[in-house]
């Protein structure tokens, strides 16, 4: 019923192919031949109305679509599947069922303004997917579930106010990122630390408040260049003084007034310390399943009015630091055990040692009376002293 645009009958393209190769002269054969071959062709490739397929490219773009064309029997081999510059506005969760050899799909340039979560669980063959210039304002934060196989990803100009914490988990193989042109502005640290395998992330042209907020992903955007990656640029918005610096030029000293007043918060705020829920409204905004999207420009604090939210981040890593302080604390004991062990051990040898020495001096000093040698009298006196110390 939503496909208005699909014909139930075969396109041309499929018979014309076939039919040259049967030359057959009887004509019954010839039929029964048709029959058997175009069910199926009708089985395995079956292309859409009004898009163009070859073995490999199914492309629908620009055909003005309204909605999804029907890709039940798409062929099996399918590589790319192209629907840009259409009119799509919303997909159906089982849109793109069982295209496991996908590989490239593009819907860029479209009306599409909310993507049912694990949309594209069936796609793990996907190296590359745009959602370019649609009117997305928030992200499921199951949307890219089981895209494990993904390389390349554009999501830029939408109007995304917010990467939710686990959106990019699955994605350890992403070498190139594009969240350029929504409305993001500030990122957390923790919802890019999976990337390990980044090395382009386009952040242009989004209104960047560079306070607290910032900070950590400052920290993890430096570690990505560091390691080679390339980031095109985070031109600071807010606050004023820092208007269209970008913030790698910032100095880190620049954020030192945030330790403090993370400090201030856990001296002073000893009721604010204790409530871990809605005493600070980011948390809540990030963990969200994509929320409202909400009226940015209502979020944004007057320059001097820095709102302290590393709170959240560090919660978050707070384990880790006191697994690692545990395991220092093990590690350090057992190294100190294993140091113990080999004192005793030298000890319980040096006294062994000392005490034969000790009795060989004795056995000796015995026998040199009896050898009849005048000088034995100081000697052993020294020798004493020497095993005793
Ligand atoms: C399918 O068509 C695309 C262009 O539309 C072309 O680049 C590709 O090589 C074709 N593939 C095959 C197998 O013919
Ligand atoms: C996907 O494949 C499964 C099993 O092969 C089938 O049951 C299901 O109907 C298919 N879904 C679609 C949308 O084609
Ligand atoms: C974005 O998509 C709209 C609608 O398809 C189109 O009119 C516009 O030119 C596109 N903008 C860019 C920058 O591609
Ligand atoms: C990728 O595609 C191949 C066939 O092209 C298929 O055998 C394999 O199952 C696919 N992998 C995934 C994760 O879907």
């Amino acid at each position: 019923m939503p496909h208005p645009l699909h014909s139930a009958g075969p396109p041309d393209w499929r018979s014309q192919g076939r039919t040259s190769h049967t030359t057959t002269p009887t004509r019954p054969v010839l039929l029964c031949l048709l029959c058997v071959l175009s069910s199926l062709v009708d089985l395995t490739t079956a292309c859409p109305a009004t898009c163009l397929c070859n073995a490999t490219d199914v492309d629908c773009s620009g055909r003005g679509l309204l909605s999804m064309p029907a890709l039940t029997h798409l062929p099996v081999t399918a590589r790319t599947l192209l629907l840009p510059n259409n009119h799509l506005s919303s997909l159906g969760p089982g849109s793109f069922a069982n295209l496991t050899s996908l590989e490239r799909l593009d819907l860029s340039n479209n009306y599409l303004d909310d993507l049912p979560p694990v949309l594209f669980k069936d796609l793990g063959n996907l190296s590359d997917l745009t959602l370019h210039n649609n009117s997305l304002r928030a992200l499921n934060r199951d949307l890219f579930q089981g895209l494990v196989g993904l390389r390349k990803l554009d999501v830029s100009l939408n109007g995304l106010s917010d990467i939710p914490l686990g959106l990019l988990d699955e994605l350890q193989g992403l070498t190139w990122l594009s969240v350029a042109g929504n409305r993001l502005h500030a990122l957390e640290r923790a919802a890019f630390e999976p990337l390990a395998n980044l090395q382009y992330l386009q952040l242009g042209a989004n209104p960047w408040e560079c306070d607290c907020n910032l900070r950590d992903f400052k920290h993890w955007m430096e570690w990505l260049l560091y390691r080679g990656g390339k980031v095109d640029g985070v031109e600071c918005t807010l606050p004023k003084d820092l208007r269209g610096r970008d913030i790698r030029g910032v100095p880190v000293e620049m954020f030192n007034y945030c330790l403090q007043l993370d400090d201030e918060n856990r001296g002073g705020g000893g009721p604010r310390s204790g409530g871990k829920e809605g005493s600070s409204p980011p948390c809540g905004r990030t963990t969200g399943s994509g929320g409202t999207g909400g009226a940015p420009t209502s979020e944004v604090p007057a320059a001097g009015d820095l709102v302290p939210v590393p709170d959240c981040v560090r919660r978050r890593y707070q384990p880790v630091s006191v697994r690692r302080a545990i395991g220092t604390v093990v590690i350090a004991g057992v190294v100190c055990g294993i140091v113990c062990i080999m004192m005793v051990g030298a000890a319980a040898y040096g006294c062994i040692y000392a005490s034969l020495m000790a009795k060989y001096q004795r056995e000796l000093k015995k026998r040199q009376p009896l050898m009849g040698d005048g000088e034995g009298d100081a000697e052993p006196e020294d020798k004493q002293i020497s095993s005793v110390a």
